[in-house]
């Protein structure tokens, strides 16, 4: 059970449910000290003896005459700069004097039942009592008249820490944050692997990993958004920490825009790691009785490998951070028309997709760019959020409910945050659009960022927004963002508080989410910003779906999908099957491979249905029924990654199995043929050894324990005809020859064991 024990004669905190332990304590000079973080440990009554301290040259000491309390040693919970501590600090506070010294000392604690809401942020939440248990720690710096209050939360349930701060000024002076970080821990040694996600346009959170190196490593993203580039996730794993097996660590920040993670190893080996708001550009004014309330940061932890580490997040971001009735809601199966038709279309080619696409067993027809204004391309009409009459002349209202009577879902594409300046909006609020004062603006795929740091920009685009969601029929809506923020600068900011304007900025997309999603409740969102370019948890909060990458070739999505599931669950990842050749690297797959990777998302198609031929349209039924059977198992059943395209030469596995372990469903993918290869089997996971299982493959049965000891055995690799033609053998090995081929099989329990 959760649980948070604090110790009065040693001033510890543990805070452990039945599989993980986090501890910490008041120093003796008031500030907090970090003992551990891992697997749970049974609770004594002192931990002390992890402090470590020591005398060396060439540092300095906090007491006179005391040689061995110095920070630079001790492991710490939130650390500052400068009274002895030499490493990057989580948090910098600058004061009328100029000074950034400071002192916050232990003042006191609360634990109470639960977790408080974050003001104005998304955060994971407790449900009921005995779910999750909170430790708010208050420190003070009595000097500047600030308050510091950390606070953790841990589940009973989910191995996780959620870590927040807050800092109050309860004085006269005017204070600046500098740096305000979600969380900071120091790990006693080093000896880790660093994965984080990388990528750009088109080939979001591909897998990047580093033995962790003497000084700093990080990623970032200063862009406005949390990026493609990098995204707000690290993991640490020990070097044999593998997929199944081994320590692992992961973080995750629960924020959408400007982020730093960043690990920094020192002179004794000591890894440092910390996330929150990049520090780059940001300064947080704080005046008497102001306050400043840091993103969320996720810490999890599993002795079970990386699918543990990740199946922690899944669980905890599926179960404790999506909200409403989409919560554990399967996902319809989606037709999204923008590969279909770009930007032309018109009613009767939407109905005449929409209406193919029921025939398939598509549950929800999404139209995209392209259905307000005056736009017929990218170069006009974002802001102007109502109907473009040319094309619809019942405009979305008539579309949808003539979607629906078809006995399908509509859901609509929205760029809320953007404008061209071709549009009613530009003309009315020109003012509305970020730009510094003095300077040129530049522009992304011809449009510009509208400064969400302005309520009244916010308030604006609900209303227009709300007036298309009242008279229309719309279940879903895609919230694209297709730029980066330049010349950032918040109109109506005053000059000492533009430090304030990232942050401000995604407060004001948060405000937005919030008021659309409890005015709307029914209405399933999906975000998406050029693809996956800001894909993290803080969106999750909002959109319990994201489009994971314009690429949706197979085998580029392999790489996509495997990297995005380290810490983002399957239900969450947005996943389509376009037509080939791909639109985005010209590459022929078959619609057989296509599907089997599609299947694990939130799965839908991106093509136009009646360009397929009989064939085509009846390999998709197959598929979309497929789907529909196992829809629950796939998107919210335990995930298991098994083998990495990123090691593998773009070879891939994956497999899922339920709660109950009767049932599971394995994946394998390979990319390109060799010749002649060597025997291939695959070591499955997750099952019950004591169970037999069936195989859709030929109905053979096998043992549980034989699937994960001595593996499963393929006829996955493919001789080609050469052999058949030169007539060496008689029997060809089947249709599943040359690149691009896929294997899924369903595992079903048939009974014990004897
Ligand atoms: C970028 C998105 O990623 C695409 O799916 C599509 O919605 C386009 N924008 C539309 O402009």
């Amino acid at each position: 059970m959760a649980n948070i024990i604090y110790n009065e004669a040693t001033k510890e905190f543990h805070l452990q449910n039945n599989r993980i332990s986090y501890i910490l304590c008041v120093l003796e000079n008031g500030q907090l000290g970090h003992l551990y973080f891992g697997k749970r440990l049974t609770h004594r009554d002192s931990f002390q003896h992890f402090i470590q301290m020591r005398t060396q040259s060439h540092t300095a000491y906090v007491y006179e005459q005391n040689f061995l309390f110095s920070l630079d040693t001790i492991r710490q919970e939130y650390p500052s700069y400068g009274t002895t501590d030499f490493r990057e600090p989580a948090y910098e506070i600058i004061q009328e004097n100029g000074s950034r010294i400071c002192g916050f000392v232990y003042e006191s604690h609360r634990i109470f039942d639960g977790k408080e809401r974050l003001s104005c942020l998304p955060a994971c939440y407790t449900e009921g009592e005995g779910d999750g248990i909170t430790l708010e720690i208050l420190l003070e710096d009595p000097l500047i008249s600030m308050d510091m209050i950390l606070s953790y939360t841990i589940y009973e349930d989910y191995d996780a820490i959620c870590r927040s701060v807050r800092f109050v000024n309860k004085g006269e002076q005017t204070l600046r944050l500098n740096r305000a970080l979600s969380m900071s821990v120091d790990f006693y040694d080093s000896d880790f692997e660093m994965i984080q996600l990388d990528g750009a346009w088109s080939r979001e959170r591909h897998i990047d990993r580093r033995k962790l190196a003497k000084g700093i490593q990080s990623v970032s993203s200063i862009r406005g958004a949390s990026s493609s580039d990098h995204n707000p996730f690290l993991a640490l794993k020990r070097p044999h920490t593998t997929e199944c097996r081994g320590d692992a660590y992961g973080f995750c920040l629960v924020y959408s825009g400007n982020f730093l993670a960043q690990v920094e190893v020192d002179r004794y080996e000591v890894a440092r790691i910390s996330m929150g708001i990049h520090p780059f550009g940001f300064t947080w004014v704080l005046k008497q009785g102001e306050e400043f309330q840091t993103p969320e940061a996720v810490m999890v932890y599993s002795p079970d490998g990386l699918n543990g580490m990740s199946q922690n997040f899944h669980n905890l971001f599926n179960n404790r951070l999506v909200r409403g009735r989409w919560r554990n809601a399967e996902r319809p199966v989606l037709l999204n028309n923008w590969e279909a038709t770009y930007f032309d279309f018109n009613e009767e080619t939407l109905l005449d997709i929409a209406r193919k696409a029921r025939e398939l067993g598509v549950e929800l027809f999404v139209l995209d760019d392209g259905w307000f204004g005056k736009r017929d391309d990218a170069g006009s009409s974002l802001g102007d959020w109502y109907s473009h009459i040319g094309k619809l002349p019942e405009g979305v209202e008539g579309l949808s409910k003539k979607v629906e009577d078809m006995g399908l879902k509509f859901g609509l594409w929205f760029e809320p945050e953007m404008i061209n300046k071709v549009s009613c909006l530009y003309e009315e609020h020109e003012d509305w659009v970020i730009k510094t004062p003095g300077r040129s603006m530049s522009h992304g795929r011809n449009q510009y960022v509208l400064d969400y740091s302005n309520k009244a920009v916010v308030d604006r685009i609900f209303e227009d927004m709300e007036k298309v969601l009242t008279h229309s029929r719309i279940s879903y809506i895609k919230w694209d963002m297709n730029r980066n923020i330049t010349e950032a600068y918040g109109s109506v900011l005053s000059g000492e508080r533009q430090g304030e304007f990232f942050h401000r900025y995604i407060l004001g997309v948060y405000d937005l989410y919030e008021r659309l999603t409890a005015s709307f409740p029914h209405i399933l969102f999906e975000s998406c910003a050029s693809g996956g370019a800001r894909f993290d948890a803080g969106m999750l909060y909002y959109a319990p779906q994201g489009w994971a990458s314009d690429d949706t070739d197979g085998a580029e999505r392999l790489k996509i999908q495997y990297g995005t599931t380290m810490a983002y669950p399957v239900s969450s990842i947005g996943a389509h099957v376009s037509a080939v050749p791909n639109h985005q690297l010209r590459r022929t797959t078959s619609l057989k491979f296509r599907g089997h990777v599609a299947y694990f998302g939130a799965f839908g198609y991106e093509l136009d249905p009646n360009k397929l031929t009989d064939e085509e349209q009846k390999e998709i039924k197959e598929q979309i029924a497929f789907f529909k059977k196992y829809r629950k198992l796939i998107q919210f059943g335990d995930f298991y990654r098994l083998k990495d395209p990123f090691l593998n030469g773009g070879d891939c596995a994956w497999m899922v199995v339920d709660k109950d372990k009767k049932t599971a469903i394995v994946s394998w993918y390979k990319v390109l043929a060799t010749p002649n290869p060597k025997l291939k089997k695959l070591l499955l996971t997750g099952l019950d050894p004591h169970m037999a299982y069936r195989c859709s493959r030929a109905g053979e049965v096998y043992g549980g324990d034989e699937l994960m000891n001595m593996g499963f055995l393929t006829d996955m690799e493919f001789t080609g005809t050469y052999a058949r033609t030169a007539g060496v053998i008689k029997t060809d090995s089947g249709t599943d020859q040359g690149d691009f081929t896929s294997h899924l099989y369903v595992l079903e329990c048939c009974g014990n064991l004897s």
